[in-house]
């Protein structure tokens, strides 16, 4: 896709019209979509009980930086040997994440953690699943340089990239200046920020039966006390102990303290039925087997949560709480052609 869209865009003639028919294509596709409102999509959805995000002043989403981010954000040349680009981890379909129990990086290089979901990512106050990453700009650095994902040093990808004149283009309509570091991490960024999901069933409260009494048993049993709010975790960090031993340390890798072994940062749970396997190493291949071990209290752990206890409830009770995450799938996010390559 990055190959083929670099070879017919030779002249910054021809990619003006390019762009300005893509711009038409959106535009025309937005008009006769019955599911959108007749204005024309803003370009950060403020789903219904969604706060406004905030931005970093230097940073403030346009249609130019997006569109910018979301060219490298799809670009395999981000990676050592050109096989991998942050979609391949991140793909829309899975609400941006691979499927994978562990993610497969440049050279079939495996990691050791599952990839989380992108989906509003622009709201968290600290990324990485031991929340040590404080904005979306200094995480993109993380995976170019990890051994197990790009493998790159940011110079380099800079004078890779910098001999595409349409992306030099972009760059200075996005960000007044060439190519860099700094408009590569600004720029997909951006892209991230847009990548915004608060509109499922669960939302519109278009549910089933069973999905309501899962609703009820989901807040009665204190889920929604971690994974509860608009984004459907309160960010903090937890113990919930669903496993026997844990191999990663989680946010004692960041702090050394033994009361942050096996804590990870709280989960959002949109989209969850898109994004198996599950927890931090994509360790459990289903949401029925995370119910049935929140449902026996999970495994005793030093540190976990006081919340998590047997919750003794029946198998049909927890069918209904499955029903309920499973309407938390937001179709229009992870089918929207604006997130797509
Ligand atoms: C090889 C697969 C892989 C690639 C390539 C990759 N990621 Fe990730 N991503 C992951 C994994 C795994 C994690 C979780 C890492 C951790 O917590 O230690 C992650 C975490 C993240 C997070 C933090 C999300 C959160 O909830 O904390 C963001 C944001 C992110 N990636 C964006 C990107 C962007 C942007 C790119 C491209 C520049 C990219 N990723 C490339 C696998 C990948
Ligand atoms: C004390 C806070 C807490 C409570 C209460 C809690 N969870 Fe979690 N949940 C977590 C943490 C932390 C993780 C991530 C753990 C990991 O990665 O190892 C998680 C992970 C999950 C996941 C996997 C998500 C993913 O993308 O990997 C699901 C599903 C889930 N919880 C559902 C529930 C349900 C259903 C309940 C109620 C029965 C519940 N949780 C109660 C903290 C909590």
């Amino acid at each position: 896709m990055a190959a083929s869209a670099t070879s017919c865009l030779l002249s910054f003639a021809r990619y003006r019209v390019w762009l300005a028919t893509l711009a038409a294509a959106v535009l025309t596709a937005c008009a006769v979509d019955p599911q959108s409102a007749t204005d024309a999509e803003p370009l950060v959805d403020v789903p219904p009980g969604f706060a406004e995000q905030t931005y970093p002043p230097d940073n403030v989403p346009t249609p130019e930086r997006v569109a910018l981010g979301k060219r490298l954000f799809y670009d395999l040349r981000l990676s050592n040997a050109n096989d991998v680009s942050c979609g391949t981890c991140h793909d829309p379909a899975k609400a941006f994440t691979d499927g994978l129990p562990t993610s497969r990086g440049t050279s079939g290089r495996m990691g050791v953690r599952n990839a989380p979901s992108l989906a509003n990512v622009g709201y968290l106050p600290a990324l990485m699943r031991e929340g040590g990453v404080p904005t979306l700009e200094m995480q993109i650095l993380v995976p170019i340089q990890e051994h197990a994902e790009f493998d790159l040093e940011a110079p380099f990808l800079v004078s890779r990239l910098s001999v595409d004149s349409a992306l030099q283009q972009m760059s200075r309509w996005a960000y007044s200046r060439p190519l860099d570091i700094w408009v590569i991490t600004r720029a997909i960024a951006s892209f991230e920020r847009t990548l915004v999901s608060g509109r499922s069933r669960a939302d519109e409260g278009r549910l089933s039966d069973a999905e309501r009494r899962g609703k009820e048993i989901f807040h009665r049993v204190g889920c929604g006390t971690c994974h509860g709010g608009p984004l459907y975790t309160n960010n903090r960090m937890a113990c919930n102990g669903l496993l026997e031993s844990y191999a990663d340390r989680g946010r004692a890798r960041l702090t050394n303290n033994a009361s942050d072994e096996a804590v990870f940062r709280v989960p959002s749970l949109r989209n969850v039925g898109r994004t198996a396997p599950y927890l931090h190493n994509g360790s459990i291949a289903s949401l029925t087997v995370v119910i049935q071990r929140y449902n026996s209290g999970g495994y005793p752990h030093p540190n976990k949560d006081m919340l998590l206890k047997p919750l003794n409830l029946s198998a049909s009770e927890c069918d209904d709480l499955e029903a309920f995450l499973l309407a938390l799938t937001d179709d229009r996010f992870t089918t929207n052609p604006r997130f797509r390559p």
